[in-house]
């Protein structure tokens, strides 16, 4: 089934993207398979997990539950966009020393919910993490690690 389509540009890790999309078509649908920007992981689909967390104007968004058509001119901000291996944003390195994950598909969500959380609060105390967290589940339970990985990449960023 073929639904209405809209030329519209999406700004996408700070460069303006023009696009033909679908008005049924979700952020995510648009960023993994339109754009192949596949760090936001569609995990539940509906609202629940945070897989597919990405930042709108700097705030963790779930790109499944918003329509690539809602976005307008605000800025998003994926996974793709913190760094690379051969030169990790601190909060990749915090996760990397202190094994802030297990099988990894969370964490592309749990790495930007930490970026807005860090942007907003520089040195956060256990409850706030908890709390800037809470939209993001891991199945693999390792939710000490992590919060661990988020006072760590406090540190390093802290440290310059
Ligand atoms: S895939 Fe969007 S919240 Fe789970
Ligand atoms: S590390 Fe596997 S889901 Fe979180």
């Amino acid at each position: 089934m073929v639904g209405v389509r809209s030329h519209v540009t999406l700004n996408v890790n700070q460069a303006p993207l023009d696009i033909e999309i679908d008005h049924r078509w979700t952020l995510l649908h648009v960023l993994r398979d339109e754009l192949g920007l596949t760090g936001a992981k569609r995990g539940c689909d509906r609202g629940e997990c945070g897989a597919c967390t990405v930042l709108l104007d700097g705030k963790p968004i779930c790109s499944c539950q918003m329509l690539a058509m809602q976005v307008g001119d605000r800025q998003v901000t994926t996974i793709e966009s913190l760094g690379d291996s051969s030169n990790l944003n601190p909060i990749q390195q915090a996760f990397l020393d202190k094994d802030g994950g297990q099988c990894g598909f969370c964490t592309p969500g749990f790495l930007l919910s930490t970026k807005a959380l860090l942007d907003s609060n520089a040195n956060p105390s256990e409850w706030d993490i908890r709390n800037g967290l809470a939209g993001n589940l891991c199945r693999c339970n390792a939710y000490g690690r992590i919060i661990e990985s988020v006072k760590e990449a406090a540190r390093l960023i802290a440290e310059g």
